[in-house]
């Protein structure tokens, strides 16, 4: 399975912030916004990533992350000039995916929670059509909504609707079979201009070939697009990493923890950010992994 981190768009909704700097690569108490998304990538066992973001941010993410074999990743970039819907992924990276399948996700969602591993496999292995994540929130009509009949079974779908059918938010990760890529050359840009993700999944909803998962309790799904949400997004990390002394997306123990690098890489990974706590971090994890 191929991955795509779709990390474009102008961050309006964080001007000022954003006008010199990709919203991605703001920070979420002690790490930049994209490790979040790329983490989740790496947690469903994808190695292969391409990442897609305006012309002007690339340097600077490429700066951060660069091809990506020090996380023994391989990671590309590609440009979005203008952002014209989510399914433009699908065109941009219709090389990248190839044969494969495919998993997306958007730059600014953060994933956290028990058993996210093990969801990300289950429906890795079984995917045939498209895998949505759903997840309740106050606030359905700010996202696209999902509506499951008593049996679980996915039977709407609709993009940031006034009246929503549920209270189920779909998140920014997606998994799609390989003919995604087919789908999103047929869909039409909606009335705002855009190749809405909503129109794809709906293609496979109608074909019998879309599922939704829920995020149980106690799972966390955060975006970072707003001032508010952002704040509140670093302050959930915060508070879960001085609580329970561990870190969530140190992207060093998740490449360790996958078998993607050894001990020994990962403790130079976190020598070079020795003077921060991230880097002591990194180190004594890869410390107890070799005792
Ligand atoms: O966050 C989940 C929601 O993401 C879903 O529930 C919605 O169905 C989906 O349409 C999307 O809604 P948003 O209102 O969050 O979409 P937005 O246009 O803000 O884009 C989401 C992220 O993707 C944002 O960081 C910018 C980036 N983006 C967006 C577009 C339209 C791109 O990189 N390229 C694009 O063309």
């Amino acid at each position: 399975m191929k991955g795509i981190i779709l990390a474009g768009g102008h961050g309006s909704r964080l001007h000022p912030i954003t006008l010199a700097v990709s919203k991605q690569l703001l920070p979420v108490n002690d790490k930049p916004l994209i490790y979040y998304p790329l983490s989740a990538l790496m947690l469903a066992d994808v190695r292969d990533v391409l990442i897609i973001a305006l012309p002007g941010d690339i340097p600077q993410i490429r700066r951060l992350l660069g091809d990506g074999s020090h996380l023994g990743l391989s990671l590309s970039y590609a440009e979005q000039p203008v952002p014209e819907g989510l399914a433009q992924a699908f065109l941009i990276g219709a090389e990248h995916i190839g044969d494969d399948d495919v998993a997306l996700v958007l730059g600014d969602n953060i994933f956290h929670g028990n058993g996210f591993y093990d969801l990300l496999a289950t429906h890795r292995r079984d995917l045939d059509g498209c895998v949505l994540f759903g997840y309740p929130v106050t606030d359905p009509e700010r996202y696209g909504v999902g509506e499951v009949d008593e049996d679980g079974r996915l039977v709407s779908l609709a993009e940031k609707p006034e009246k929503p059918r549920s209270n189920l938010a779909i998140t920014g990760l997606y998994l799609y079979s390989n003919d995604v890529v087919e789908i999103a050359r047929q869909v039409r840009p909606s009335p705002r201009g855009e190749l809405e993700i909503t129109d794809v999944n709906r293609v496979y909803l109608d074909a019998g070939r879309a599922s939704l998962v829920s995020f149980g309790r106690g799972f966390a799904w955060l975006d970072a697009g707003t001032p508010e949400s952002l704040l509140q997004a670093g302050q959930y990390v915060q508070t879960m990493e001085d609580r329970q002394g561990v870190r969530i997306a140190c992207l060093e123990e998740i490449a360790l923890r996958m078998g993607f690098i050894d001990a020994e890489a990962c403790h130079r990974l976190g020598a070079r950010l020795s003077r921060s706590g991230y880097g002591s971090y990194v180190m004594a994890v890869a410390d107890e992994m070799r005792s």
